[in-house]
């Protein structure tokens, strides 16, 4: 299916909104409830395509999962060792998370299985999860290049490892750790650099000690899990197109309701501080183990920053919003460190500085990151390369053209954000979608 966005300039964003569940979260919540003991209740799940995917795969390895509905979900779990043989090749969808993380946790289990995926995770790199995990003494194979599909043999006696991670990624750490629930001794992993601590967070809230000291984590094999309630927060990284698009707007003031204030996903907020956006954080709390708070959002004007590399990890999902913002700001606005972009949905750093010059805004691919220039743009059109992000960010961007912008390929944006379009249309972006 394609999907075409249109965006007419000169929207003002206002109001209050609750963006959906955050994704990462919602990953994990069906994975460790699985393999828990006992009825685990989450809220605020998001109903967007990834998470349903690591849903319908825990389906398919014998959990029975009722909803979700608004939001709600109850996993039965089937203990760590419940878990049954598929009868086909799990389909991860669009989502890199749920591959890394099934991988490492199905390393562990007694039954062979596969994951695949869609067109743009099969061209995925999947050996910094395969190498480790065969090094732990898995066994996993992939197709050429390292890419998907994956095929994980059962039935392997696994032991704790410590590895340092070559790249900042929580995806390869949560997978090193759901394996080490399935090894012998301890598993330890070491990141370069913070990444989001998601799992290390869940894994506690489910009983499971995780020894944390400075960038280590460690976990022992074979403990119990016990099931427990989960409330997801709204997604920060959703959340960022919005508070981008308000903060580049004069007369824009907007609300973000309940949003998830992990210390390791705030990078966006601290950056849009840098080029000098308003924010403001109220109504601080902690919600099932995870700070929230609302973030109020005011237009102002932006200034081009040079981005430290230690906020890089923080913020690697909010660039495609951040190069919007820059392309919106006075002055340049330098991004180094980030090659990760390049193997995300889409090759986000080409993908993004195509789009933003084909609207004639002046935007300089490098190696590791970015350089842009603010300055009126005007409008056009551009591909998401079926990348939710790019889609969501250049509908932002559409905000401050001088014409519309028509954004082609936005099918994708169901995977993190269903109903996108009307919830920014409520909140005053001109938008349409057909
Ligand atoms: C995620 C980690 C990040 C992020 C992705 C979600 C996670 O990937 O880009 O959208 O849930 O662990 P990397 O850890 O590979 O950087």
């Amino acid at each position: 299916m394609t999907l075409t966005y249109t965006v007419q300039p000169g929207g003002v964003l206002k109001g209050r909104v609750r963006v959906p569940g955050d994704k990462s979260i919602s990953h994990r919540s069906i994975m460790l409830a699985s393999i828990a003991e006992g009825v685990t209740r989450i809220s605020g799940f998001l109903e967007g395509e990834d998470a349903i995917a690591t849903m319908n795969a825990f389906r398919a390895l014998g959990v029975r999962i009722d909803g979700p509905g608004r939001g709600d979900v109850t996993v039965h779990g089937v203990g760590l060792h419940g878990l049954k043989e598929p009868a086909a090749t799990l389909d991860c969808g669009n989502a890199g998370t749920a591959m890394r993380l099934l991988a490492g946790l199905l390393a562990g289990q007694r039954f062979d299985s596969e994951l695949t995926g869609d067109e743009s995770l099969r061209r995925r790199p999947m050996k910094r999860v395969a190498d480790p995990l065969n090094r732990m003494g898995a066994r996993i194979e992939t197709a050429e290049g390292g890419r998907p599909p994956l095929r994980v043999r059962g039935g392997r006696k696994l032991t704790g490892i410590d590895y340092a991670m070559p790249v900042a990624s929580a995806q390869v750490k949560s997978a090193l750790l759901f394996a080490g629930l399935y090894a012998e001794g301890r598993t330890c992993v070491t990141e370069p650099a913070p990444t989001r601590d998601h799992t290390e967070r869940m894994l506690e809230a489910f009983g499971c000690a995780v020894e944390k000291k400075g960038r280590t984590a460690c976990v022992r094999g074979g403990p119990r899990l016990r099931a427990t309630t989960i409330e997801v927060p709204a997604d920060i990284s959703s959340a960022a197109f919005f508070l981008v698009g308000a903060a580049m707007v004069p007369g824009s003031d907007l609300t973000l309701e309940h949003v998830g204030m992990n210390p390791t996903r705030t990078g966006v907020i601290e950056i849009l501080r840098l080029m000098g956006a308003d924010l403001e954080l109220r109504n601080e709390r902690l919600a099932g183990g995870e700070p929230v708070a609302d973030i109020r959002v005011r237009g102002a004007a932006l200034r081009g920053a040079e981005i430290p590399p230690e906020l890089v990890p923080l913020a690697i999902d909010e660039f495609p919003a951040l190069f919007v913002a820059a392309a919106n700001a006075n002055g340049t606005t330098v991004v180094t460190g980030a090659e990760e972009l390049r193997v995300k949905e889409s090759d986000r750093i080409q993908v993004m500085a195509d789009g933003l010059q084909a609207l004639g805004a002046h935007a300089e691919p490098t190696r590791d990151g970015m350089r842009v220039t603010g300055g009126p743009y005007h409008g056009g059109q551009v591909s998401s390369h079926d990348d939710h992000r790019v889609a969501m960010a250049f509908a932002m961007a559409g905000l401050r053209a001088s014409e519309a912008v028509t954004i082609k390929d936005c099918a994708n944006v169901a995977t993190s954000f269903p109903d996108f379009v009307g919830l920014a249309a409520s909140a005053g972006l001109r938008i349409t979608a057909g």
